[in-house]
């Protein structure tokens, strides 16, 4: 079985010659990522092994099937960037890594919250420069405060058990509840309830039609003033413009991102010597209460083991003709 794997970066190969040893399995590494620009790689390939940013449309679709790609193996648990409708009717399977590690992202969205709150980054910029002065470093207590948690399955979920651990009082929306987490001390309210009570909110969701855009000026607009939004979901629920005016006129107090609507071009790359051309990410960059990552919550030893190993089973399974565990329909 011949799979061509886009969007590699050294990690992701030294994991799968890590694990892959004893598969059989023979991969071949892109840098590039999949496109309709690049699908034409995949001629003489059965596999195309796929990462976040990778854009698996109808037109890149169309390609894979006519060089007889068989499988879409996504070495993530979002599926947002693949046309599954494409797919099934180009009689391609798609499979994912559906929970590799919920505790990475959550702990993560909790990084982003101490960090912007106290202002780590900013005291050890600091302290390296001989100024040991805490003007403008004052945080707040989360002890007591509401944190609302959109989307509470595998990461929201164990976001909450984390968050309550600090004394934080929890209101989450999803279109499911969890009895577990109700008995837990998660009170569950419709979503203008958990934007309007809300100090901090945490966004768990996957990007659908329903959510894009779901942080705008009208849910902004029933935020408190001084909101802390997190997102480590996907960059599309905020609409980029309506948060930059939320910072700009004082309504969003600390916005802490992970993902990024336009980071396809951006994320993962060393732009460093590069003029950007995003004027939003520029923008963003430039506000003091605003911390970036870039798309790094999902990256723990743990999760990247998880991922290797899933993705390797999936294309195994594939390989053997069995039901597919992880299929996305
Ligand atoms: P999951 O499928 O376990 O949970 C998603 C939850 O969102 C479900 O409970 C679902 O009912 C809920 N939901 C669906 N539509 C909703 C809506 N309209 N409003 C509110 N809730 C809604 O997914 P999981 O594993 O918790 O991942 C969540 C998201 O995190 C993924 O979709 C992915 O986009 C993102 N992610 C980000 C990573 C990163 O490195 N930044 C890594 C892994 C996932």
């Amino acid at each position: 079985m011949k799979i061509a794997v886009f969007s590699t970066k050294p990690y992701d190969q030294e994991y799968f010659e890590r694990y892959s040893q004893s598969h059989g399995l023979d991969f071949t590494f892109f840098e590039t990522s999949l496109n309709s620009d690049t699908a034409n790689l995949t001629s003489g390939f059965d596999v195309a092994c796929v990462f976040v940013n990778d854009k698996v449309d109808d037109a890149t679709i169309k390609m894979l099937s006519q060089n007889g790609i068989g499988l879409i193996a996504l070495r993530c648990a979002g599926y947002n960037n693949v046309d599954l409708e494409s797919a099934k009717r180009n009689r391609i399977k798609v499979v994912r890594v559906p929970a590799y590690s919920p505790e990475a992202v959550a702990e993560h969205a909790i990084a982003l919250i101490l960090t912007l709150n106290r202002k780590t980054h900013k005291a050890y910029n600091r302290i390296r420069e001989g100024n040991f002065s805490l003007n403008k470093l004052i945080g707040f207590n989360l002890h007591g405060k509401i944190v609302g948690v959109v989307g509470t399955g595998t990461i929201g979920a164990t976001f909450c058990r984390i968050i309550k651990g600090f004394g934080c009082e929890i209101i989450a929306f999803d279109k499911y509840e969890s009895d577990e987490l109700i008995n837990f001390g998660v009170k569950y309210k419709p979503l203008d309830e958990v934007f309007r009570r809300a100090d901090i909110i945490s966004l768990h969701c996957p990007l659908t039609p329903e959510t894009k855009h779901m942080i705008n000026k009208e849910s902004l607009a029933l935020m408190k003033s001084g909101i802390m939004i997190i997102n480590t979901s996907r960059g599309a629920l905020i609409n980029t413009a309506d948060i930059i005016d939320g910072l700009t006129n004082y309504k969003v107090g600390y916005l802490g991102i992970d993902v990024y609507e336009q980071e396809e071009n951006i994320f993962f790359k060393d732009l460093s010597e590069i003029i950007i051309q995003d004027d939003l990410i520029l923008r963003l960059i430039s506000f003091p209460n605003v911390l970036i990552t870039s798309h790094q919550a999902y990256f723990t030893r743990e999760a990247m083991q998880e991922i290797t190993i899933t993705t390797l089973s999936n294309i195994k399974e594939f390989e053997d003709g069995g039901l597919l565990s992880n299929e996305v329909v």
